[in-house]
């Protein structure tokens, strides 16, 4: 095969079997095999076509292809596995299982099919020259990560992670994600009028995952072009979310996207530190009520002790025109830090919630979603604005765009 030609390999349990492509500007060759008998030897015959992606015609055994997917993704995960197969979500989370990357309808156009084909291809081209530069060990991270964080319930970290990534994703279209962390009690979907078909609970009974699969799990939300990574079904799901798994789902999505926005629950617990490890910025939530400021400060404490100060923070204010016989210098004053956000309250916020509605798009010229519209405005960088990577604390990179 001579230098630089892309090649896809087609494989079909009959040895006439043809792929359906467009006549005209197919940018790859297609190297036909008949399936072998099992996983390993299709695996060595696909080896020797140095293809890049596999499509697996409809004739093949399901079992097959899932077990070649599983094998090829062990030990060549810059192979992509398409299948071609009519989807439904049971066969998406097998495929999800086994490394299998996309479905494609075997009806499709010949035009989707070479589209398909070609993403496949510059996925496995995009593994191998990240392994080529980076040996495997330099993260490609390029996202901001805004943990959203309160030490106590109801005041307000749902309200605003799914509001500030709303507006985000308002700007960035496709660029944003919004993780839930509150894998017990979560409720970002529901804020958000979604019915996700996969959960990040599910996630964690996958033996392993790559980008490719983590993206199968977020749902969009049309209207703003958000992508949403929803919390957990059930209570025991949630708790199998280790920290060292939101570690890894946190670092893919970055990878991927501009804004990495997370919800967690409240107080601070494994997943919220691991998130904390992992974020660019810390978004720090009390509402006007002594106990509530109290525990922030103490909780702004136990960061610093832990030496998590690499992270931006950002003083959010909720509901801070309530008249409780506090201002806000004094709050800023126990705090130790300026205020950067205040938000009303608002009876617009539980009715946009309520509705499964965000309030920034709902009634976008409220005060209470203007002030959110503006908060965002802080993490939408200037090329030159450094940004400090965790773990790293010292160092600062730019931010990459697209
Ligand atoms: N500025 C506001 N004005 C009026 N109501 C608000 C405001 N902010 C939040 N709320 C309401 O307070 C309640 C709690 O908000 P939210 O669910 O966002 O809090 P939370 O910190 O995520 O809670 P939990 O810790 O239980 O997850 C919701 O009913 C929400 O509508
Ligand atoms: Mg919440």
């Amino acid at each position: 095969m001579s230098a630089g030609t892309r090649t896809v390999c087609f494989v079909s349990a009959d040895p006439n079997g043809e792929l359906l492509l467009p006549e005209e500007d197919v940018t790859f060759d297609v190297t036909h095999l008949v399936a072998a008998q099992s996983a390993p030897a299709m695996v060595e015959a696909i080896e020797q076509t140095g293809a890049l992606a596999v499509c697996m015609a409809v004739d093949v055994p399901e079992t097959l292809v899932m077990d070649t997917a599983m094998l090829l993704d062990e030990i060549r995960p810059e192979v992509s596995v398409v299948l071609l197969r009519v989807a439904t979500p049971t066969l998406w989370q097998a495929a999800a299982r086994h490394g299998v990357r996309d479905i494609v309808s075997p009806d499709c156009a010949a035009s989707e099919m070479a589209a398909a084909l070609l993403a496949a291809l510059e996925r496995g081209e995009r593994v191998e020259s990240s392994r080529a530069t980076a040996g495997g060990t330099v993260s490609s991270r390029r996202g901001r990560v805004v943990v959203v964080l309160s030490p106590k319930g109801g005041s307000g970290k749902t309200m605003v992670a799914s509001n500030l990534a709303v507006s985000l994703a308002c700007s960035n279209t496709g660029e944003t994600v919004l993780i839930d962390l509150d894998c017990v009690f979560g409720d970002i979907a529901t804020v958000l009028g979604l019915v996700p078909d996969r959960t990040v609970g599910q996630l964690t009974a996958l033996p392993t995952f790559d980008s490719t699969t983590l993206k199968m799990f977020l749902t969009r939300h049309d209207s703003s072009g958000l992508f949403v990574l929803a919390g957990s079904g059930t209570p025991e799901e949630g708790e199998a979310l280790s920290d060292a798994l939101v570690a890894q789902i946190i670092e893919m999505l970055a990878a991927d996207f501009a804004y990495v926005v997370v919800d967690t629950a409240a107080g601070l617990d494994e997943r919220a530190l691991a998130a904390i490890d992992h974020a660019t910025d810390c978004v720090l939530m009390a509402s006007m009520d002594v106990a509530s400021i109290r525990s922030l400060a103490k909780e702004i404490s136990a960061l610093d002790r832990m030496g998590m100060v690499a992270q931006r923070r950002h003083f959010l204010l909720n509901r801070a025109d309530t008249r409780v016989g506090l201002e806000v210098g004094d709050v800023e004053t126990a705090i130790g830090m300026p205020v950067d956000a205040a938000l009303p309250s608002s009876r617009l916020v539980p009715l946009s919630m309520n509705h499964g509605h965000a309030v920034v798009l709902d009634e976008p010229d409220s005060n209470v979603a203007q002030r959110i519209v503006g908060f965002a405005q802080r993490f939408t960088p200037r090329p030159d604005d450094p940004i400090r990577l965790p773990g790293e604390r010292k160092p600062a990179f730019s931010l990459r765009r697209r």
